[in-house]
Formats: structure tokens, sequence, C-alpha cells
């Protein structure tokens, strides 16, 4: 992905999450000198297999796995500084380096106790089936300029005066939702206090130390996470997280000019998963989606809920190349459809007898999108050793070549197995 005129590269997700952003970050992250997430926080499940470990990563970037490449939390993450460091020191445990290489915007605002609560305990949360790490609460509070941010740590009383605000406000929230539970000031200013020093170790201008790294020719991978139909403004709102997935989010959130940013990959599975609520138009029917989820392994890398699974869309897809402007394209769990007979593709949406070719604004066209598919045959060969296009099944590349014609991106990367060697990675 990378070359002399592309220095900065964004992967996004290019469906509902779960596309299998951390693999291809990990193995773009061998190219890279910065992996910096953009957006989002402990919603987030990134896992990456090296031999026989299996990591998951919530906050910290994948390109951690890699030897000598610094990560970043940029200012549009929200960060859930407790859980920040069980992450840390698992990642130390397992014999990872972290020391030196960790930086965290100290623009960055924080996830506190309070949001958590509210998240869990408010209809809205229930109601999207949010991950319950307090994203969309701590985000309210950043735009209603009511946020803590990393670097008000170091300042005890203005610390104490914000926190004191935020959590007297989630208060009156959970007793106008009806929970008898509250948030409490001094054990979240406790909390605080011991994880200050070493957060404020990391604090940094993130925004600064990329401009600085890409003026002096470093390679830059921004992270996403969820997937840009989970974008606030892009996706299936309200049925959304509550930050901008979407390559334009990783400019903000990183803190660098959009105009760096010169490649932009997009990772979708070979057909469509989702978790939590909210329409989505492929999904299979029971007995096919429990082999799929069986098959692909769908269990939520952060909550472990059942992924529902679907169909690819390609109305989906063409959406998110379009929103993201994407160069690229990867492909990911192509093996799970291996003993598959037949595949569909969705190429529209039939809402009220019209036929629509475009993702629909309105959730409500959404959930009565009936799919008009196109069948496909299956390949029912094994894919997983295969390491070039060439050495895939005739149907399989067919499959390949009607999603890369109909999403209108190339597709750079096939992956076929969860492990680091099993990728496909055409010629740039
Ligand atoms: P992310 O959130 O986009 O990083 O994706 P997750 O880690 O939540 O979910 C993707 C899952 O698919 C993980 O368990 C990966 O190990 C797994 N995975 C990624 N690529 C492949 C692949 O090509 N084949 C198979 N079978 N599993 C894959
Ligand atoms: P990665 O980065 C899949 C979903 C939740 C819920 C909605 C809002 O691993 O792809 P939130 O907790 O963000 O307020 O929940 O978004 N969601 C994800 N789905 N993958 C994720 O992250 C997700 N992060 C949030 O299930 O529907
Ligand atoms: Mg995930």
């Amino acid at each position: 992905m990378f070359d002399s005129e592309k220095r900065a590269v964004v992967v996004v997700g290019a469906q509902w999450g779960d596309e299998g952003k951390g693999k291809l970050v990990d193995i773009l992250a061998e190219r890279a000198d910065w992996v910096v997430r953009y957006q989002g926080g402990a919603n987030a499940g990134h896992t990456v297999h090296i031999g026989d470990m299996q990591v998951v990563l919530h906050q910290i970037p994948s390109g951690i796995l890699r030897e000598g490449v610094r990560c970043a939390l940029g200012n549009g993450v929200v960060i859930d500084p407790d859980t920040l460091f069980t992450e840390i020191d698992e990642l130390v445990a397992d014999g990872i380096d972290v020391e030196g290489r960790l930086y965290v915007s100290d623009r960055a605002h924080l996830v506190l106790p309070h949001h958590k609560l509210l998240d869990a305990e408010t209809c809205a949360g229930r109601e999207i089936g949010t991950t319950g790490r307090g994203i969309g609460p701590a985000y309210e509070d950043k735009i209603a300029r009511r946020g803590v941010r990393v670097l008000d740590l170091r300042h005890p009383d203005r610390l104490r005066m914000l926190v004191g605000r935020g959590v007297a406000f989630a208060n009156m929230q959970l007793q106008h939702a009806g929970s008898s539970r509250r948030a409490d000031l001094e054990n979240t200013l406790a909390m605080l206090g011991r994880i200050a020093p070493r957060l404020l170790a990391l604090a940094d201008d993130v925004g600064l130390a990329i401009h600085r790294a890409l003026a002096g020719g470093a390679a830059v991978l921004l992270e996403g996470a969820q997937g840009s139909l989970l974008d606030v403004d892009h996706g299936s709102y309200p049925f959304v997280t509550s930050s901008n997935t979407t390559s334009g989010g990783a400019a903000v959130g990183a803190g660098i000019a959009p105009m760096t940013i010169r490649g932009v990959l997009g990772v979708v599975k070979a057909y469509t998963t989702r978790v939590g609520n909210g329409p989505l138009p492929t999904e299979l029917d029971e007995e096919l989606s429990e082999r799929l989820r069986r098959l692909g392994n769908e269990y939520g890398a952060t909550t472990g809920r059942a992924r529902r699974c679907g169909w690819f869309d390609a109305v989906v897809v063409r959406y998110a190349a379009r929103v993201n402007g994407l160069t690229d394209l990867a492909v990911t769990k192509l093996d799970v459809l291996d003993t598959l007979d037949r595949l569909a593709i969705c190429i529209g949406y039939e809402v009220d007898g019209d036929l629509h070719t475009e993702f629909p604004s309105d959730v409500a066209s959404l959930e009565k999108a009936m799919p008009r598919y196109e069948w496909v045959d299956g390949w029912q060969r094994p894919t997983s050793d295969a390491r070039t296009l060439a050495e895939l099944p005739k149907p399989a590349r067919a499959y390949l070549d009607r999603i890369e014609a109909l999403v209108d991106a190339p597709i750079s990367f096939v992956s076929v197995g969860t492990r680091r060697d099993q990728i496909i990675g055409l010629p740039d």
C-alpha cells in the first residue's frame, strides 16, 4: 500500500465492523513506521493471530505487534484509561515490548465510569445494542463541551471540577432514566489519581508527531475501528456508533491534514456480518446464519455476542467505496465460504416495488428493503492454502471478479485464513 507518494494510508471497515481490519493492519504494519487509531475506543475488538497466539486489541493499534513500529491513539479516540493499562499489561505479559513506542494524544477525551454506567442503564444503549463500553455517552460529553481530556490530568483542581460536573450530569440522567445506580466522584478521582502518572507519561501532541514523521518520509497507517455502516453520519443511523469511522474521520481524529492521505484500504468480509441491533438487509435464515457463524467463528471479539450473518451486499460496499474514496479493497474470510454450493450477492434493494441501487439514508427504507440477488456457483474446495489468485478455484475467482465489478474498487488483498501468511497480496 505504501510507495513514495503514498505515505499516509487509512484502513477502514467497509461493512458493519469486524471485517478483519486487525489482520490487515498487522500485515501492512510490517512496512509502516507508525500506526494510529483515530476514532472509537474500547468498543473495538481487533484480532491478530501470530503463530499459535491470538491477540485481541481494543484500544491499542494492531501495529503494536510489529517490533519497532510506533503506535498512537489520536485525539479522535475516546480513551478508557482503566482498561488501557490492563491491555498494555497483558501485551507485556505476552512478551510484547510496548515501552517507549505507545503515544496518546493529550487532546483525546476520557471514557469514565459514569459513561459506562449510562451506556448500561439507559434505553438508548439497549435499543442500539451497544458494546456497553461508554462510547456514546463519552462522545456526547465531548460534543456538549462537558468532556474530560487527557491533558486535564495535569491539573488536579480543574480535573475535580470537570469530573464533578460530568458525574453530576450523569447522575441526573440516571435518575431520569429510572435507574437506582449512581456514579461516584471520589471513586472516579481515586482511579484517575492512580492511572494519571502512567497515562501522562504517554501523553503527547500526536498530530504534531505524525506531521513531523510524514515530513521526514515515514509511512503512517491510520487504523479505523468499527465499519463505514456504523459511521454516525454515513451509517444506518440511529443504529450506528458515535464517531466518524470513515476515512474523513482519519484526518480529523489523527490531527493531520486530509491532503496527506493518499491511500484508503477498505476491508470487507466475503459475506456480511453485524453485531447489535439495526437492519441487515441480506441477513440469512437462522440455519444458514448458524452455519456461517460456526464456519467463520462469528462471535464478537469485544462482547462475545453471536454475530448476525448475511450474503455479501454490493450496495453497501459500493456505498462505502464512495464515501471513503477507497483506492483498494481487501476481501477477508473467503475460506469460510469454501463448503457452500452456491452464493448470493445483493445487487439492489426492492423498496415498495421500486429497485434501489444506492444505499438509502432513511433506516425505515432499509428495514423494508428486499434484497435483489445474483446467484453464483460455490467452489467446494479449500482455499486456505492459496497464496496467489491463480491458486484459487475458478468459481472463487469469478466471485471476487464480480464483487470487484459491482463495488467499483480494485481488490488488492484476499485473506484465506486467520494467520498472517494466509493472504493473497496482489501486485501493486
Ligand atoms: P476487526 O474488528 O475488523 O479487526 O475484525 P475482528 O477481529 O473483530 O473479526 C475478524 C475475525 O475474523 C477474527 O477472529 C480474525 O481472526 C478472523 N479472520 C480474519 N481474516 C480471516 C480469514 O481470512 N479467514 C478466517 N477464517 N478468519 C479470518
Ligand atoms: P470493530 O472495530 C462490530 C456496534 C455495536 C452496536 C453499535 C454501537 O471490532 O469492528 P457502541 O458501543 O459503539 O456505542 O455500539 O456499534 N459496534 C461494533 N460492531 N465491530 C465493532 O468494532 C463495533 N463497535 C461497535 O454492536 O451495534
Ligand atoms: Mg472487531
